[in-house]
């Protein structure tokens, strides 16, 4: 098991986002966080990335932080690099998995512009692929938002594959057809 979740809540305002929610994410599991806008999913994860500090429960991650990837919601807020060949360079740890990356992402000639100069697909499709290169857990809020019809079923493979061979997946939607392929399902 990568990681035991057990009855976390979070309250805003006196408001309850969400109350004691429990789930484990096993080896080589594909869990999808569901639940519609506003109800609590990305406050869920970023509790789990201690990035907001929740109010009751606990949670074990079995794991070091350089075995988690992390895609946000917007993924705008991940650019650190220059060009988009150095932002992947930066995720990958080989040159044949970053020419693999810019080309499932139909990036090969934007390699040497800068990746705030890509659409929001774009973007998206460039941090998942590159994270599904090598880390162990990966954390993906609202993967297929903004994807084409083509984009969103690749990506869905590659997640299908990625479970399969490399670790496990914890990803969010917000809509009913996403929800068909993972392994487990926490509806908030
Ligand atoms: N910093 C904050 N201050 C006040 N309220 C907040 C804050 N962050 C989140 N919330 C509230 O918490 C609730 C959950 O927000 P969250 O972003 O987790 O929803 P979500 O399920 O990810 O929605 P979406 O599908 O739109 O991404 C919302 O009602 C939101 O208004
Ligand atoms: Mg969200």
């Amino acid at each position: 098991m990568y990681l035991n979740v057990k009855k976390i809540s979070k309250t805003i305002n006196n408001r309850h986002i969400f109350s004691d929610v429990s789930f484990t994410v096993d080896v080589n599991e594909l869990v999808c966080i569901y639940g519609k806008n506003g109800s609590g999913k990305t406050c869920l994860l970023r509790c789990l990335l201690n990035l907001t500090k929740m109010d009751n429960g606990s949670f074990f991650l079995k794991l070091t932080a350089d075995q988690i990837g992390v895609c946000f919601q917007f993924p705008e807020h991940l650019i650190y690099h220059r060009t988009v060949q150095e932002e992947i360079a930066s995720l990958v740890d080989d040159s044949d998995k970053a020419l693999n990356v810019m080309e499932k992402a139909n990036l090969k000639d934007k390699g040497g512009n800068s990746p705030l100069s890509l659409s929001e697909g774009q973007k998206r499709l460039m941090f998942i692929l590159a994270l599904m290169q090598k880390d162990k857990f990966l954390i993906f809020d609202e993967p297929l938002t903004s994807l084409d019809q083509e984009s969103k079923k690749m990506i869905i493979e590659e997640m299908l594959a990625y479970k399969k061979n490399r670790g496990s997946i914890i990803y969010t939607t917000n809509r009913i057809e996403d929800i068909y392929f993972a392994d487990k399902l926490i509806c908030l």
